[in-house]
């Protein structure tokens, strides 16, 4: 178990450089596995354990993989295994994200269904539906999926929730289908547009209007290609709102603005000062945020994986703040953690009602899930007295280097022993 100590209060200054994206580099990953003999390279590929199981999975997989500083290398042979190990899936549930790719190169796929996780269930069932319409067949026996296809054939898909994996999936199990396939009601995250890049480099055609639909022409082989996954637009975020809560001032430098702009314009709302340049953005101290109200969306709304981060700030602000959480059924149990912290919020339904206070004191807190652990990290930081976060290994899952990142913004934070990284 791992412990991270935090001495709060301390306004943070300087500029901090954002990782390469979490869950950009997940599909780009799984995408290697269309490939029949070939690699797929991959620069500014952050240095997270997600990251590491992914590679564990590929590599158990029959992938070669290396890693030589932010460059990943995929090697793939023409012949691969096509059962997931379950443990693997059950640690990750982006793993289920091998599914479409190993069915479109090979025609075979067992896969464990990832189960639930503390921000709710977790289905795929959109994920097979689509499949199902491709052409797949589709069993689940013992928890686990078993698919099979001759060939995936390509044809028009309706999906009932713009889901991201659904939509990787779905894309990547395209590329090698026979024919065109159109995707209506597709997320449209930033990772969606670079796992398309990725799959253009791999010479598949790929057309994204941007209005969620996205059009796939399939090729009989995949090329191998080389890309570089997009900044960590929630990890960036995650240091804009340190610099606000803080009071302090911090540059927080590759990141793509317009990826941003749900956190910019409630922030601008609720009277946090920033400066926004080409690659980069600075926030401002301003004396106390006011309460806002938001509902996280798919993008392009104010993203779910910010909400528990944005909570936080909000547990400062002067006024009442209303908190929805639309995406996923469980997000808010962090908040009792945050009460403890001498916060004031009331969950009600999937509304978290927020009274601003005017300050938090430390304590000794426990991480419930990666973006709990990182609202709980910038309460600790703005707090007063000492704050000690357990189960940080959550945290390490999208994190890169978060200690040492914030000790060069001045912050006073130490590992426990026995920390593992
Ligand atoms: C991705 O998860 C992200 N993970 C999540 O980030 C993020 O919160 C989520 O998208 C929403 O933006 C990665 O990219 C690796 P979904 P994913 O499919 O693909 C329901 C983080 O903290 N649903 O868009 O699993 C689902 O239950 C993580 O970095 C179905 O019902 O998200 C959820 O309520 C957490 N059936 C909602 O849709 C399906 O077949 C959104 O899920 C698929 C999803």
């Amino acid at each position: 178990m791992n412990v991270m100590r935090i001495q709060g209060g301390i306004p943070l200054r300087g500029t901090v450089r954002t990782q390469g994206a979490k869950n950009a580099a997940l599909p780009v990953m799984a995408a290697c596995l269309l490939l029949k003999g070939g690699t797929l390279a991959l620069d500014n590929v952050p240095d997270l354990c997600d990251v590491s199981t992914m590679m564990e999975l590929l590599g158990a997989l029959g992938v070669e993989v290396s890693r030589e500083e932010d460059r990943v290398l995929l090697n793939v042979p023409e012949d691969i295994a096509w059962e997931a190990p379950e443990h693997l899936v059950r640690k990750m549930r982006a793993s289920s994200l091998a599914l479409g790719p190993l069915l479109a190169r090979g025609g075979r796929a067992a896969l464990p269904l990832p189960g639930g996780c503390s921000i709710g269930s977790r289905p795929i069932d959109l994920h097979l539906k689509g499949l199902v319409q491709m052409g797949a067949k589709i069993e689940i026996r013992n928890g686990v999926v078993h698919a099979a296809a001759d060939r995936l054939r390509g044809r028009r898909i309706y999906l009932d929730f713009p889901s991201v994996g659904a939509t990787e999936n779905l894309m990547m199990a395209a590329a090698l289908a026979r024919g065109e396939t159109i995707i209506e009601n597709t997320a449209r995250e930033p990772e969606i547009e670079n796992l398309a890049a990725v799959l253009r480099t791999m010479g598949v055609p790929i057309e994204m209007e941007g209005t969620g639909c996205v059009r796939i022409k399939g090729v009989d082989e995949a090329q191998p290609g080389r890309e570089r996954v997009i900044p960590d637009r929630i990890e960036a975020c995650t240091y804009i709102l340190a610099g606000v809560m803080t009071g302090g001032e911090i540059t927080v430098c590759d990141v793509v603005p317009a990826h941003i702009d749900a956190l910019l314009a409630k922030l601008e709302e609720a009277g946090a000062r920033f400066s926004v340049r080409k690659g980069e953005v600075t926030v401002f101290p301003v004396e106390r945020l006011q309460s806002v109200s938001l509902k996280t969306m798919p993008y392009p709304g104010f993203p779910t994986d910010l909400q528990p981060q944005m909570t936080a700030a909000l547990a400062l602000a002067g006024g009442v703040s209303m908190v929805e959480e639309s995406v996923f059924q469980a997000r808010f149990l962090y908040a009792e953690e945050l009460n403890r912290m001498g916060a004031d919020i009331r969950i009600k339904g999937d509304t978290a009602i927020i009274n601003g206070v005017r300050r938090l004191d430390g304590a000794s807190v426990r991480a419930t899930d990666l973006r709990a652990g990182a609202a709980l990290i910038l309460a600790g930081l703005s707090a007063s007295g000492e704050t000690r976060i357990e189960d940080m290994v959550h945290v390490w899952r999208g994190y890169e280097a978060i200690d040492r990142k914030l000790r060069g913004l001045g912050a006073s934070v130490s590992l426990e022993e026995g920390a593992e990284r």
